[in-house]
């Protein structure tokens, strides 16, 4: 619609609870070393039992605050280092307060540190965020999360697998829009070997309503970039096919297809604190198997497309500290408005506990030039 003036708009960075987020990538938590994590501006404590098994705790201690990284953790307890209450990770359940006499009747394993419901999936630590903050100073067990962690994708049994992540300085509405923005491509990511500012044309998509997101429906993406003529040409397939979904709270979710061949990647925006976010990737794929350097070459790949938005961010929130007016228009910000939408009916319904209201009736066709 043309008769629609460009609507104003800003980004109200609020954090949606009720989700998985990464927490940290599975290589920064080792054994026998707490790490810290910040997510939806909780602190959090990260560490692995004597197993290996990944567990998350609130980063405060239930007796008087003190943070338990601090502590000391032995693989099976963790050792406040105020006090030295004791506490089982998984559970965040107290094992132990020293300072209690025999004869006094405390019931120390009623007493839980703010646990977290913790699962390591596809190179990540991932944390379930419930609606309802646990409290620092608890007596109740938490409860299990309502869905599974969400997996990247893959359509065979040997594949590759590849990791990227990177800290963007801007609240995650920020950084979440930047990635479904198809209008900054020319300006922000030229490069040889993809396309260059020249080549800017119309293109027209059609998107669909799916629950809780929507999608770019399957098609041949853009010929004039160098590496999908690539994998036209390897992969000996008549055609490709691209699928990109955006689903709540953060994820991107990216399948290409080209005849037996596929490369399939789940990316996140997540929020860490009010005005900072980091976006991981990872990626799977079965193509270039035979290229020993196949796996670095996508890396090489995503992290100049990554680094290209986060110096764009940077500089972005130069601009935004002083909160100036914004603007979202048609059709190119269309994808930017529907996530706001999304995210309001998701808020709106877990307030009155109605059914969540999609905001996209049906299939669009949506055109912009790039
Ligand atoms: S603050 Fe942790 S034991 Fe007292
Ligand atoms: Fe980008």
């Amino acid at each position: 619609m043309f008769d629609e003036s460009p609507q104003r708009q800003t980004p109200d960075s609020l954090m949606l609870r009720g989700f998985w987020y990464r927490a940290l990538p599975s290589d920064r938590v080792v054994r026998n070393r707490l790490a810290k994590a910040m997510l939806l501006e909780t602190p959090l404590v990260l560490g692995r039992d004597i197993q290996g098994r990944a567990f998350a705790l609130q980063d405060a201690c239930p007796h008087r605050g003190m943070p338990l990284s601090c502590g000391r953790f032995d693989g099976s307890q963790l050792e406040c280092s105020y006090h030295g209450w004791r506490f089982e990770p998984h559970s965040g359940q107290c094992q132990l307060i020293p300072s209690l006499t025999a004869d006094q009747k405390l019931k120390v394993d009623r007493i839980y540190a703010g646990s977290y419901a913790c699962e390591e999936h596809d190179d990540f630590i991932w944390v379930f965020m419930p609606e309802a903050v646990p409290a620092g100073a608890g007596f109740t067990r938490r409860a299990d999360p309502p869905f599974p962690v969400p997996r990247v994708p893959t359509f065979s049994n040997k594949y590759k697998a590849a990791y990227l992540t990177s800290d963007l300085p801007c609240s995650v509405d920020h950084g979440i829009i930047g990635l479904m923005d198809p209008a900054h491509g020319p300006f922000v990511h030229q490069a040889w070997w993809w396309r260059s500012r020249d080549s800017i044309h119309e293109k027209q998509k059609s998107f669909e309503p799916i629950p809780q997101g929507f999608r770019m429906s399957a098609h041949t993406p853009s010929s004039n970039s160098a590496p999908y003529k690539l994998l036209k040409l390897y992969a000996d397939a008549d055609s490709i096919t691209t699928t990109i979904d955006f689903t709540l709270p953060n994820m991107r979710w990216e399948t290409i297809q080209a005849g037996k061949y596929w490369f399939s990647s789940l990316t996140t925006v997540t929020p860490i604190t009010r005005d900072h976010c980091r976006i991981d990737v990872v990626a799977a794929w079965n193509t270039f198997q035979w290229m020993p350097f196949g796996a670095e070459l996508l890396k090489f790949v995503f992290a100049k497309f990554v680094e290209q938005d986060r110096k764009t961010m940077e500089q972005q929130s130069e601009g935004l500290k002083h909160n100036p007016h914004l603007m979202l228009i048609d059709d190119a910000d269309r994808p930017a408005k529907w996530y706001f939408q999304l995210k309001q009916a998701y808020l709106d319904s877990r307030r009155t506990g109605a059914e969540f209201q999609h905001p996209i009736a049906g299939p669009v066709m949506l055109k912009w030039r790039s």
